[in-house]
């Protein structure tokens, strides 16, 4: 961009090229235009330091944003080094020694007034993450919404989670449960979910007493800072050490925190391939991991289904987003009987679409851009692939031209269920339609592909309903009846089986794994007993 300016003032006089090369580069920034003053309402500046550990900084490299529906740049942010990284990691193990110490409960009050502040700022931060990853403006303040929803929860938790006491077989003796922090949680999110995945796993690791050192998605980092800003202030109010710190960066940055002994517990999303590395690498040193890795998530198509709701299921399902949620559906498993006409009414309602392609922040639209020209090139590639394997392109299939990354919500039918294709997670709005015979058949279809993160059945049948749930079911960690693969509520525990890497963060008791357990027997009786009737002294 800047070579590009240079080339365009390079006749002038120096005085007057250096003047207008400064006015094409304020003009060149959204951040500078009116219409965008939200993001100066977050705090945000045309260069931003990427580094938060008490001080802001940032001496690595320096990014632009862009702006996925129109290819122009956003702001800058200067992302941390991996010095920076170990510093950060530092001062958020400093800060451990005095979070620990602070009672649950009022813990829990910091996150109440992380909520309170989310909620100050929900419109322009929302509008921020539409802006950022591409999603239209109703997911963006859905998404900051999460976010909120996570606190709410979190502050109930911090005066209610707790350990057990158990029955001990020596009489005078009780057996204890207590859970403590684990001390300092990394999180490494993914551009998706730039905000709602941070949140999910700060809240409920501050509640139980761990630090949190984050790094978000480096096409995302504008998030990451206007996120870590309101965070910020909420400490610096209180008082509080940086209980809660950021460095943005590159591979770098996310491989030394990964290998950082320090770092007591790793929360990584994104993809499998990376997050098997992840996993490995933070086993080798005996640290705890959380992967929320691919999802490749079947809706299925019961004979019995209301059609009209599995429509508007699959609508959003495969389509919202753009189709990069990693519980999107990908594959719609219709019962053969269905499967002609549920494909035309399903072709019908994406055409009704095409019109509601547009930029992520226009009121009428539905379907934004994808986030990122990898992202147009991986729904070529996959189109191609698909048609050669001899599916057919049912509907959509193209890129549509036009400024930014937008491609065409896609439908594909006629392959068979185990095609490469068809078990490969695209991250795009293209979804693989499979006729089946049975509920018996789509479930094993269902559960034959390598990931395991969500899935759906519309059915009115209960023995299929049940059936769907029990072992012999879905063996997915999202098993749905009647409703999207997509767009879980923060109070069930969210995370998937298999390549999707085992993790559960959010609701329910995921916050178990934020903790370390300890069993304490006490000793009541005034004698020492052995269990197990075994008889070890000497008079
Ligand atoms: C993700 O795509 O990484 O269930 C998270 C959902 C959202 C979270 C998605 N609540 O679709």
């Amino acid at each position: 961009m800047i070579a590009h300016l240079r080339h365009l003032t390079r006749r002038l006089p120096l005085r007057q090229a250096k003047l207008q090369q400064q006015q094409l580069r304020c003009a060149s920034f959204l951040i500078d235009q009116p219409e965008y003053s939200f993001l100066k309402d977050l705090g945000l500046e045309r260069d931003n330091p990427g580094v938060f550990a008490g001080q802001w900084q940032g001496r690595g490299q320096s990014i632009t944003s862009y702006d996925p529906g129109t290819g122009q740049a956003i702001a800058n942010v200067r992302q941390g080094n991996v010095q920076e990284l170990h510093n950060a990691v530092g001062w958020t193990v400093e800060a451990y020694k005095q979070w620990r110490q602070v009672p649950a409960p009022v813990r829990g009050e910091i996150v109440r007034q992380i909520g309170d502040e989310l909620r100050k700022y929900k419109e322009p931060l929302g509008k921020l993450v539409s802006l950022e990853v591409g999603k239209i403006y109703s997911e963006g303040q859905g998404e900051v919404q999460e976010f909120i929803d996570i606190c709410d929860y979190a502050v109930g938790l911090s005066r209610i989670y707790a350990g057990q006491l158990i029955n001990s077989e020596r009489a005078q003796h009780t057996i204890l449960e207590a859970w403590r922090p684990l001390g300092l949680v990394g999180v490494i999110s993914a551009y998706n979910f730039p905000n709602a995945v941070f949140g999910w796993n700060a809240a409920i690791a501050l509640t139980t007493g761990n630090t949190v050192l984050w790094k978000g998605a480096p096409s995302t980092p504008l998030v990451s800072v206007a996120t870590t800003k309101i965070v910020a202030e909420v400490l610096r109010r209180n008082n509080l050490p940086p209980v809660v710190g950021l460095c943005q960066g590159g591979t770098d940055v996310g491989a030394a925190l990964v290998a950082d002994k320090r770092v007591n517990l790793v929360s990584f999303t994104g993809s499998c391939q990376t997050g098997r590395d992840v996993g490995v690498e933070v086993q080798r040193r005996f640290g705890k991991v959380i992967l929320e890795l691919g999802g490749n998530n079947a809706l299925i198509i019961d004979e019995s289904a209301n059609v009209k709701m599995a429509l508007d299921a699959a609508l959003f399902g495969c389509i919202g987003t753009s189709g990069q949620r990693c519980t999107t559906t990908r594959r719609i498993i219709v019962h053969e009987k269905l499967h002609d006409n549920f494909v035309e009414a399903l072709t019908a309602k994406y055409a009704q679409l095409l019109p509601r392609i547009g930029h992520q922040l226009e009121v009428d639209t539905l379907v934004g851009p994808v986030h990122s020209k990898q992202n147009v090139d991986s729904f070529k590639a996959t189109i191609e692939e698909a048609q050669l394997l001899g599916g057919k392109v049912a509907f959509g299939g193209r890129v549509v031209q036009r400024p930014g990354h937008y491609v065409e919500p896609t439908i594909i039918t006629g392959l068979p269920h185990d095609a490469s294709v068809v078990h490969r997670e695209t991250f795009a709005p293209i979804v693989y339609v499979l006729k089946t015979r049975s509920v018996d058949e789509a479930i094993a279809w269902n559960n034959e592909v390598e990931q395991g993160l969500s899935s759906a059945i519309f059915t009115e049948n209960m023995q299929q309903a049940f059936k769907w749930i029990g072992a012999q079911g879905s063996d997915c960690g999202i098993v749905n009846i009647n409703t999207t693969t997509n767009g879980a509520e923060i109070g069930g525990a969210f995370g998937g089986e298999k390549a999707t890497g085992g993790g559960r963060e959010s609701g329910s008791d995921a916050w178990k794994q934020y903790c370390k357990r300890a069993t304490v027997t006490v000793n009541h009786s005034g004698e020492l007993a052995c269990a197990q009737g075994v008889v070890f002294n000497v008079e």
